[in-house]
């Protein structure tokens, strides 16, 4: 399984259950690399977002509840529940968050997709620091490019040792 997510300087990623910067080529390039795949997600990630279920991937929610069952979704109730539905369909295997499902998981990812914001904004979910965390490198990072208000961006790809 790989991760991929988008960051602020400070790893942060999201603040009242959204997303901190809006990034066209950031969308793009998610929808790019996750399409065929499966993506797991946390069950709020699932709600916030706009179209429903991600159109061409199996999606996967990951929650606690009996009562969660939504058009379009496997419902998983653990992360080997998850993860041997991702096996089932056989193809590559994305965590696409929010910040408790990349806090408890990240361990288990080959990869982590990071397009990495140079702003801080106030946030409250975050993601684990890559940097500080020495089983993690940084094996190839992008040129700078701008969104449309301004904020530099690069894509990173980390991979665990
Ligand atoms: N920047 C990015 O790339 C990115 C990507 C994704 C999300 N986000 C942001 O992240 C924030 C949401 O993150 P979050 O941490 O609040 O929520 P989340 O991780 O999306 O979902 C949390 C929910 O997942 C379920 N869950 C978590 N661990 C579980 C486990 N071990 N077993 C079964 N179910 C489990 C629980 O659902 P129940 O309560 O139903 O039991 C829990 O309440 C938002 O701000 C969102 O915009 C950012």
């Amino acid at each position: 399984m790989d991760a991929i997510v988008s960051v602020t300087a400070d790893w942060g990623i999201g603040r009242d259950g959204s997303l901190l910067v809006r990034n066209k080529a950031d969308m793009r390039r998610f929808k790019e690399l996750t399409m065929g795949g499966s993506v797991i997600m946390g069950r709020k990630t699932f709600e916030s977002l706009p179209g429903g279920p991600l159109v061409g991937r199996n999606n996967i929610v990951l929650t606690r509840s009996r009562d969660f069952a939504p058009e379009g979704v496997e419902v998983a109730r653990s992360i080997d529940e998850a993860l041997e539905m991702a096996d089932a369909y056989g193809e590559r295997t994305w965590l696409i968050g929010g910040a408790s499902l990349y806090e408890q998981f990240i361990d288990l990812c080959d990869e982590v997709y990071v397009t990495c914001h140079d702003v801080v904004l106030e946030a409250d979910a975050f993601f684990p620091n890559l940097d500080d965390d020495e089983r993690w490198i940084c094996a190839d990072v992008s040129e700078t490019e701008f969104t449309a208000s301004g904020i530099p961006y690069c894509f990173a790809l980390y991979r665990h040792i």
